[in-house]
């Protein structure tokens, strides 16, 4: 499903993110991707939703080879992704509800089916009670989990996400995880960026290490540490199947091509990805 041949990548400056990196991740996969600050993790995910190119070798999803995407398919590809950004890029004008509700909007979801997902994501990431609030009115953490929202929205079935838990205290980080491995098991590929290695170290999962942006290992850690129970859970309790339902409760399934307006839907299908990028500009 996501294959990256001999991929390099040298970014302007001349730094060398990765080097030849080769990895396949088949679908329904769960993949941990770790390793110091600066090895290039997030660099990997950023080829994997064409944010970036990479300067050798290809990457491919679903049999796509995403350098030869024009810039027109990008938003149409991104349809199909999840994406948890390491900054959040939640857009500040909007409020929680609509910087989720956004992300439906500009793939086409019908207002109907907005009004339904929207409260019920939301509450899974326990944010109920902050839905009108604007992204400055809330902590690191529940901004976090608007981006962990947005995410969900979709029901996409390749979840990319870059530091879930890095603003959130460890029982939280574990619900989040959870709630990832609990989408996994409906069938959702997901590849998480984390420092934590006491939480990888919990799940019996694959787990790639970057080292200076090549492939220091790959495979399944020992199972050294026990699964703790969580105490005082926070976040919503997903319905069962939470993954398809969304689509299962709705006879329309969300349009494969923008239902209404169209122009204003191409024009921010790919809002997320240019806004606010405190990485360092690109494109
Ligand atoms: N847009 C850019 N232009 C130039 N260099 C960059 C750019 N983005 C990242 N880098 C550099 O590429 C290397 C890999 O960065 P990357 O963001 O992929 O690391 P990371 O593993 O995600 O780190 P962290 O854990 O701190 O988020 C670093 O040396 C970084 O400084
Ligand atoms: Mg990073």
């Amino acid at each position: 499903m996501i294959e990256f041949k001999d991929v390099s990548k040298i970014y302007e400056n001349g730094t060398h993110a990765l080097n030849n990196v080769n990895i396949k991740i088949d679908k329904g996969e769960f993949v941990f991707v770790v390793g110091a600050s600066g090895a290039g993790k997030s660099t990997f995910l950023k080829l994997m939703m064409r944010e970036e190119v990479p300067t050798h070798g290809t990457v491919r999803i679903k049999d796509c080879d995403l350098s030869a995407l024009s810039r027109s398919e990008i938003p149409y590809f991104r349809r199909g992704l999840g994406i948890v950004f390491q900054d959040f890029r939640l857009i500040p004008k909007m409020t929680v509800y609509d910087n989720v509700a956004f992300a439906m909007r500009v793939i086409g979801a019908k207002e109907k089916q907005i009004r339904k997902r929207v409260p019920y994501v939301i509450g899974i990431v326990g944010l109920s009670d902050k839905a009108r609030s604007y992204p400055s009115e809330l902590s690191g953490g529940e901004q976090q989990r608007v981006a962990l929202a947005r995410a969900l929205a979709n029901n996409a079935d390749i979840i990319i996400a870059d530091e879930p838990t890095g603003n959130v205290d460890p029982v939280m980080s574990m619900e989040i995880v959870d709630l990832l491995m609990r989408l996994n098991r409906e069938g959702t590929t997901i590849i998480m960026v984390t420092h934590e290695h006491s939480l990888v170290r919990m799940y019996d999962k694959r787990v790639i290490i970057l080292e200076n942006g090549c492939v220091a290992a790959d495979g399944k850690m020992k199972n050294s540490a026990h699964r703790e129970t969580l105490g005082g859970a926070r976040l919503g309790k997903p319905d069962e199947n939470f993954a398809t339902k969304y689509l299962d409760e709705d006879e329309e399934e969300i349009a494969e091509e923008p239902a209404a307006d169209t122009a204003y839907s191409d024009a921010v299908a790919d809002y997320s990805i240019y806004l606010e990028d405190s990485d360092g500009g690109d494109e």
